[in-house]
C-alpha cells in the first residue's frame, strides 16, 4: 500500500472537455498568412522557406562562401553574447525607435540591400519595402536587385528608401542611377566594398542555380512540389536587374560580375561624394583601419559587415570587432553591423555593444520565400517581439539605455 495519497479523481463533464477541443484560429486569414502565423522565430520561417522554395534560390540565400566557415562563425559569435540583466526596473513602456542618418526608424535594424530577391519569391522587393513602409524601418535596394528604382519608389512611396551601390564597370552608368534614385528620394547612398569579385558559393554551383531555372529532370523533381512559386514565377512580369537601362537587350542580363568595377578605391569616394548629396554608408568594413580610413574619408556612416558570410571565407566577424571600432570612430561616423542576426536578441547585443544600427539579409528572406510579403511582416513581427521582450528582461526601457556593459561575450566561443 503507497504512503502517497490518491488523486481525488470525479466523472468528466462535456463542459470540461472543450477548452481542450478549441482548434487554432487562423478563420478568415489568407492561406500565406495562416502558413507563416505559426512560425514562431526566424528559424521557423527559414523551415517553411525550405520547404516553399525551389532548391536553388532556398540555398542561394541559405548559403555562404566556400567551406561556410564565416557563415558558422558569424552565428557562433551570437550564440557567445551573455546577458547581463539588471532587474526591478520599471519596463511597463518599451521605446525600440531610434535614428540612423538623421531621420527616425522605428526599430534598431533595416532591410539590408539583397540582389535577385524576386527570385525567391515573385513579390520580390516591392513586398520587402512595403513591409519597411508599415513597420517604419529603412530598405535598401540593390544594385542587382530585380525591381527599378522607379517601380519601387512607386509601389512604396512611404518606404524610407536607401539606394545600395556596387560601382558599374560603366561610369556614366552609375552616376545615371544614383541620379535616378536621388530622384526617386532614396536617401541614402550605400557603397558596398566587400565584393571586388563574387565570393565562391559552392551550393550554387551544386545546386545549379542560374537563372531563368533550368528544367532539367532535377530541377523538375523539385518543382513538382513547390507549384505556388513557379505559377508565381510564370504569371508575373519578367524581371530585370535594377542596374540595367531600361532599353538595354535582355541578353545583357546573364552575369553580374562583368558589369562590376573592381578597379575601384578610397579615392573613388571623391567622385561618389560629388555625385551624391546625401548621407554615404560603406557596407563592408571588416577591420579597425579601414573603419578609421572610412571615417577620414568623410562617409557618415559604415556597415560592419562580411556580407553575410558570402564573400570571403573565414573573414572578420563583424560583431567581435564592433566595440573597439565604436570607441574608435562612433564619435565621427554611424557604426551599423550585419551578419548573422536571426534574433531580436541578436540586434540588442549589437546596439549595446555600440552599434547605432543594425541591417538583416536572410532574417526577411526567409519570411519572403515562405509567405511573401505577409512573410516578410511576420518577420518584423518576431524580431520585434524579440526586441521589446529582450529589452524588458534586461531592464532596459530605450535603445539609448543599452550599454555594453550589459553584455559579455564568452571567449571560449570567440572565433
Ligand atoms: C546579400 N547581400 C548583399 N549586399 C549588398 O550590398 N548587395 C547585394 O546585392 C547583396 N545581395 C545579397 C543577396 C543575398 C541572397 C543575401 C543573403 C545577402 C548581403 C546583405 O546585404 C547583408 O550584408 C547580409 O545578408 C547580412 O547577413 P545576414 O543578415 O544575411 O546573416
Amino acid at each position: 500500500m503507497s504512503d502517497y495519497a490518491p488523486l481525488r479523481r470525479r466523472f468528466p463533464r462535456p463542459a470540461d472537455i472543450v477548452p481542450f477541443l478549441r482548434l487554432k484560429s487562423h478563420r478568415g486569414m489568407p492561406r500565406a498568412d495562416r502558413r507563416v502565423a505559426d512560425a514562431h522565430s526566424i528559424d521557423d520561417l527559414r523551415s517553411l522557406a525550405k520547404r516553399r522554395t525551389p532548391t536553388g534560390p532556398f540555398h542561394y540565400v541559405d548559403g555562404g562562401a566556400d567551406q561556410e566557415v564565416s557563415l558558422r562563425r558569424i552565428r557562433e559569435a551570437f550564440d557567445a553574447v551573455e546577458f547581463a540583466p539588471r532587474v526591478l526596473r520599471d519596463v511597463h513602456e518599451i521605446d525600440t525607435s531610434t535614428t540612423i542618418l538623421g531621420a527616425r526608424s522605428e526599430l534598431p535594424f533595416g532591410f539590408g540591400p539583397t540582389g535577385g530577391t524576386r527570385m525567391m519569391h515573385a513579390a520580390g522587393e516591392i513586398a520587402v519595402a512595403r513591409v519597411a513602409e508599415r513597420a517604419g524601418i529603412p530598405y535598401a535596394l540593390s544594385t542587382v536587385g530585380t525591381t527599378s528604382i522607379a517601380g519601387l519608389a512607386s509601389a512604396a512611396g512611404g518606404a524610407r528608401r536607401w539606394f545600395q551601390m556596387y560601382p558599374l564597370g560603366d561610369r556614366d552608368r552609375s552616376v545615371r542611377m544614383l541620379d535616378e534614385a536621388r530622384r526617386h528620394g532614396y536617401d541614402t547612398l550605400v557603397v558596398t566594398v566587400d565584393g571586388p569579385v563574387v565570393g565562391n558559393k559552392l551550393r550554387d554551383l551544386r545546386t545549379g542555380m542560374s537563372y531563368p531555372p533550368q528544367l532539367t529532370l532535377r530541377t523538375f523533381l523539385d518543382a513538382s512540389y513547390r507549384v505556388e512559386w513557379w505559377m508565381n514565377l510564370l504569371t508575373t512580369e519578367p524581371y530585370r536587374f535594377t542596374y540595367e537601362e531600361d532599353d538595354a537587350p535582355r541578353s545583357q542580363l546573364a552575369t553580374v560580375s562583368g558589369f562590376l568595377d573592381n578597379s575601384v578605391t578610397f579615392d573613388d569616394l571623391a567622385w561618389i561624394r560629388e555625385t551624391w548629396d546625401g548621407p554615404i554608408m560603406l557596407k563592408g568594413i571588416q577591420t579597425i583601419d579601414d573603419a578609421l580610413r572610412a571615417a577620414d574619408a568623410g562617409v557618415e556612416s559604415i556597415v560592419l559587415s562580411n556580407h553575410g558570410g558570402r564573400q570571403l571565407d573565414r573573414s572578420r566577424t563583424p560583431l567581435n570587432i564592433l566595440q573597439p571600432v565604436a570607441t574608435r570612430v562612433g564619435h565621427q561616423v554611424e557604426v551599423v553591423l550585419d551578419s548573422g542576426i536571426r534574433t531580436g536578441a541578436d540586434i540588442v547585443a549589437a546596439i549595446a555593444l555600440g552599434a547605432r544600427f543594425t541591417l538583416v539579409g536572410r532574417a526577411y528572406l526567409y519570411g519572403l520565400m515562405a509567405g511573401g510579403e505577409a512573410g516578410v511582416a511576420r518577420s518584423v513581427a518576431i524580431l520585434r517581439s524579440e526586441i521589446e521582450r529582450t529589452m524588458a528582461l534586461l531592464g532596459a526601457t530605450r535603445i539609448d539605455e543599452l550599454t555594453p556593459d550589459m553584455v559579455g561575450l564568452l571567449p571560449s566561443r570567440l572565433s
